[in-house]
């Protein structure tokens, strides 16, 4: 069977170099797609990924510019005939309540973490439907399901990336091409880990399970979903939250 590629933006991230590692163990030549800057992250990520092999590579982009967004995703087409699955999981916050928020905090997190779909969707997407088969993965968030204190900004995009997922689900389902979100709980990443400990340690206080999640819970629903059976879930919501937001 034809190796699969597979587009992770945000590849380097706390849930982003979990998900390279579970879509690369599950048979599919990754692409981890980040910001070319930060040196020392991307430099770890590659110790992190050597076992691996070339199943994981690196490629530098900046989500916010579209025109890169088309020439990474012309580059993969010319290199390995097309994107087969793409996880938009680049992700970043500006926490802070809405009456100090800045005009650049708010475009900041809204350029990252939704301009950034569409960005690599609108790319992207006249090849999978071409070749009648795609997996779009948002990896959305519990807080723009509930909305959280200090992140309007952050809520409103992650809700926006639901909205863009049903809408593209229903565009191209009869196409091969399935698009869904996944809404992780709070993780153990980095971003998690910026949150001030008093606060942190009441949020896991109201986790059911009682703790945080680990990358690893969130990169195998993201491998399910991307499984060529998976093929009659699209435009889903998978909340990975450990019971902290239930819903009918
Ligand atoms: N709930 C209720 N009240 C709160 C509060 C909270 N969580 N946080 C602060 N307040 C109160 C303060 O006590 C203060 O009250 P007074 O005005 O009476 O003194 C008032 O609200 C304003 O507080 P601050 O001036 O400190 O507010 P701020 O603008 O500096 O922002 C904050 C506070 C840093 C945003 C803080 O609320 C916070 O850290 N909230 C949690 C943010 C969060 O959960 N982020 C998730 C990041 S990880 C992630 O996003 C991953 C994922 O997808 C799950």
């Amino acid at each position: 069977m034809k190796q699969r590629i597979a587009v992770v933006s945000g590849g380097i991230g706390g849930l982003g170099t979990e998900i390279c590692r579970h879509l690369a163990v599950a048979g599919h030549r990754v692409i981890a797609a980040d910001l070319g800057v930060r040196t020392e992250r991307i430099a770890a990520f590659r110790n992190e990924v050597a076992d691996l092999g070339d199943a994981v590579t690196f490629e530098a982009l900046d989500i916010g510019d579209f025109d890169a967004c088309a020439g990474l995703i012309r580059q993969i087409e010319a290199e390995h005939g097309g994107v087969d699955v793409l996880v938009n999981a680049a992700g970043i916050t500006r926490d802070t309540t809405l009456r100090k928020m800045s005009q650049e905090q708010w475009h900041s997190v809204l350029t990252v973490n939704l301009d950034g779909v569409f960005n690599l969707c609108r790319n992207a997407i006249e090849g999978m439907c071409a070749r009648g088969f795609g997996r779009i993965v948002n990896i959305s968030s519990v807080n723009g399901q509930t909305g959280q204190f200090g992140q309007t900004n952050y809520a409103a995009a992650k809700a926006g990336m639901h909205g863009f997922t049903m809408a593209l689900a229903r565009e191209v389902a009869r196409k091969g091409v399935t698009v869904n979100s996944v809404s992780p709980g709070y993780c153990e990443t980095a971003m998690v880990m910026q949150i001030a400990p008093e606060i942190r340690e009441q949020i896991i206080a109201d986790v059911p399970v009682g703790r945080l999640g680990k990358p690893s819970e969130i990169a195998r629903v993201v491998t399910f979903l991307v499984a060529p059976d998976s093929s009659f879930i699209t435009g889903a919501n998978i909340p990975v939250n450990g019971g902290y937001f239930m819903d009918f």
